[in-house]
């Protein structure tokens, strides 16, 4: 898995049904299918089924932003991941804005994490620190908590279709980026983490993307950083030539292990 790096663009609450798909005629026109790089666009659920239909899935993949956790239900205006089934192939699971403005908790995502992959579908777990935590220098507990959080009911053969995003609170929206460095730190944290969880074969092969006020100009900075396999870019992808322009800059990558 880890010799494809994958690159997601997250949406958020943006773009009409008619802008994705604008968007994603724009975004299949610039670019090209490249087996060393999976494209992944988390668009809103109420584009998803006409996205869907539009995309060749092999060249551009969907996620979901979020999902409830049960597979069906009266749970009125919820999602589930049984519903999703079928339409994406993806998930994010636990991104900060869902664990601060929705306060979803470790259960709620260890939840969301067990239902995509009872879905066939692959959740990417989001995890990072917040300002605070960073300089109290808890970034390593944090990330250990939130893994432990998030995966503590899955297999280590479940993990083959799980990545996970290291993505700083303090980082996402603001402009300020982590340093390659740092993202290589905290990389490494989460693969000895996984390590600890599941054994040295199931970490090796875990993809772990770095999210958080990623640009044109910084991603290669995160591509070239060894244990990183992949962006998760907010702001920056809602640009079509720019987030092309990010998966192509991917393509020219090898991927560094570590
Ligand atoms: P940003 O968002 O690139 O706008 O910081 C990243 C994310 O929330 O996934």
């Amino acid at each position: 898995m880890r010799d494809k790096k994958l690159i997601v663009a997250n949406f958020k609450m943006n773009f009409t049904i008619h802008e994705a798909s604008l968007y994603v005629h724009r975004l299949d026109e610039a670019t090209t299918s490249h087996r060393d790089v999976e494209m992944v666009l988390a668009a809103g659920f109420l584009s998803l089924p006409s996205l869907s239909m539009q995309v060749d899935h092999r060249k551009i993949k969907l996620a979901a932003q979020n999902f409830y956790w049960r597979d069906q239900g009266a749970f009125t205006g919820e999602v589930s991941a049984t519903q999703l089934k079928g339409v994406v192939d993806y998930a994010l699971v636990g991104h900060s804005e869902r664990r601060h403005i929705f306060r979803e908790n470790d259960k709620d995502i260890r939840a969301k994490v067990q239902a995509a992959i009872r879905n066939d579908i692959s959740p990417i777990l989001c995890v990072g620190e917040t300002a605070q935590e960073r300089a109290s220098g808890e970034t390593n507990d944090v990330l250990c908590d939130q893994l432990i959080g998030g995966l503590s009911n899955v297999t280590g053969e479940d993990m083959a279709r799980i990545a996970i995003a290291y993505e700083p609170v303090w980082a996402i929206g603001t402009g300020k980026n982590a340093v390659p460095d740092d993202v290589k730190r905290a990389a490494k944290a989460i693969r000895s983490q996984i390590t600890h969880l599941f054994g040295t074969g199931v970490a090796d092969d875990v993809r772990i993307l770095y999210g958080g006020s990623v640009s044109l100009d910084s991603a290669s900075g995160y591509l070239n950083t060894s244990g990183v396999d992949g962006l998760l870019i907010g702001s920056a992808s809602l640009d079509s030539h720019i987030f092309g322009s990010i998966v192509k800059a991917a393509h020219k990558k090898g991927t560094k292990k570590a």
